[in-house]
């Protein structure tokens, strides 16, 4: 259960395994932008308004902080070890077998569930759109527990991805870039538009729910940790820079300043964003709404430039469903070449795409989006990466204590503290989600372990 996997690094693999090294770190960054900038922002500001009220801004910071930390852990340890498979390959060349299953599994439910909550915020800026051009009522576009039948437009949007990632189309860097450009500028707009109408009085009271989380009388739990603990969603994504380690020029220098520098890009944003939008009207308005910002500039009396806004978000958000999509399947695959899941499942198609896994993943998918809200969907998303950041930020300390002699091409500047706020910070925010996204999620790793006792265990190919 212990054993320890050596990592093959890319330049010591057969030279037709490796891959060329054309990306530099503007590739890095527009490419982690393009993963992380997504529903967090456009839609959990919302909920996030409703957990904390305009202290929200308070708990982007303390989620922009932790997720600062698992970047320097990430940047230090990926590019020690280049290889596909991010936190579960580093679990397994430093912390054992068993973590790497459970980092590995904790993975999967979080870039599945992912695809389904970005599906769901999608769909909630493309249903006001297609309910006034196609007249396709609100029920079928909403589900069962926002008062709809199911979420139809989630359903299709993972549909046409999958179709994508099947005919073996990887996100063009170009396509991708336009993208960010098109997210940006969409932001750039509503901060444009929503700044100037910037009311102290809607900051008032600022902290109506408390710090830590508590129970309200609704049921809810609320306070500025329980809000950072759903806006966390907003800020991951930059593992996918990691994944891109093999084919990056000059990596010790490139892959740091990528993925830090997408973090802090993402961070400055959301906090103008955030600061806008509670600044502009009463955090009550749009508290909890499925399309927050288009809301908030209809309220400013901006319906032309809410629809642009929306528009824009439906064109820009399948970028993020690609990026996770794909990266569910090289997680799987990673973790069946290491004999831990089924061979036949991961088998690659004539076109190259693994097309088995990702239809199974779309359909489980599409269900969870079809019929459940996205907040609680984003919470579980947010379980599984924060186990995974703070086993990263682990692992970082022990090679640090245990090969401080190894090379280390980016070295995290104040590594200790650095560890210990990540994997605390990852502590806290997990003990701040709501309880029942907690139960879940252990029962999630529970059926995960039975399956490691009863098939990984034996099936490993580890030596
Ligand atoms: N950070 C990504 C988003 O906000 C997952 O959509």
């Amino acid at each position: 259960m212990l054993r320890k996997k050596a990592i093959l690094l890319g330049d010591e693999r057969p030279v037709e395994h490796r891959m060329a090294r054309t990306l530099s770190w503007p590739h890095l960054v527009a490419l982690g932008v393009g993963a992380i900038v997504g529903t967090g922002i456009l839609t959990l500001t919302g909920v996030g308004a409703d957990r904390a009220g305009p202290a929200v801004l308070i708990s982007f910071a303390v989620a922009g902080l932790i997720c600062a930390c698992a970047a320097l852990a990430y940047a230090e340890l990926s590019t020690m070890m280049p290889a596909a498979g991010s936190a579960y390959t580093y679990s397994y060349a430093v912390l054992g077998e068993i973590f790497a299953w459970v980092i590995g599994w904790s993975l999967i439910l979080e870039y599945s569930l992912v695809v389904s909550a970005v599906a769901v915020g999608w769909s909630g800026y493309a249903a006001p759109l297609l309910d006034a051009w196609l007249g396709i009522p609100m029920a079928l576009m909403q589900g069962p527990q926002l008062g709809g039948i199911v979420n139809l437009p989630a359903i299709f949007i993972i549909a046409v991805v999958t179709g994508l990632l099947m005919i073996g189309t990887r996100e063009s860097a170009t396509v991708n870039a336009v993208l960010v450009v098109v997210k940006i500028a969409t932001l750039a707009l509503f901060v444009a538009v929503a700044l100037p109408h910037f009311d102290g009085a809607n900051l008032d009271p600022f902290m109506p729910f408390g710090f830590g989380k508590t129970m309200d009388a609704d049921g809810v739990e609320r306070g500025v940790m329980a809000a950072a603990a759903i806006i966390f969603f907003a800020f991951y994504g930059f593992d996918a820079i990691s994944t891109a380690a093999e084919e990056t020029k000059n990596p010790e220098r490139n892959l740091p300043i990528g993925i830090i520098g997408s973090m802090l890009i993402c961070t400055l944003i959301y906090m103008i964003v955030a600061a806008a939008a509670v600044g502009a009207i009463s955090f009550t308005i749009f508290a909890d709404s499925p399309e927050p910002l288009a809301l908030i500039l209809r309220e400013l009396g901006q319906p032309g430039i809410a629809t642009i806004i929306a528009a824009a978000a439906v064109i820009a958000l399948p970028t993020v469903l690609l990026a996770f999509l794909y990266g569910q399947s090289r997680i799987f695959l990673v973790m069946a070449r290491d004999g831990f899941l089924p061979q036949s499942l991961a088998r690659i198609s004539s076109r190259g795409a693994p097309v088995r896994i990702t239809i199974v993943t779309a359909v489980l998918v599409s269900i969870i989006a079809g019929v459940f809200p996205i907040d609680e969907i984003a919470a579980l998303a947010n379980a599984g990466t924060l186990i995974a950041f703070a086993a990263v930020g682990l692992c970082m300390l022990i090679l640090r204590k245990r090969a401080p002699d190894m090379l280390r091409p980016f070295r995290t500047p104040g590594a200790l503290l650095v560890g210990l706020i990540g994997i605390l910070g990852c502590a806290y925010l997990f003990w701040s989600l709501p309880s029942k996204t907690q139960l879940y999620f252990l029962t999630w790793n529970a059926v995960g372990l039975a399956v490691y006792f009863v098939y990984g265990m034996r099936k490993s190919l580890a030596k």
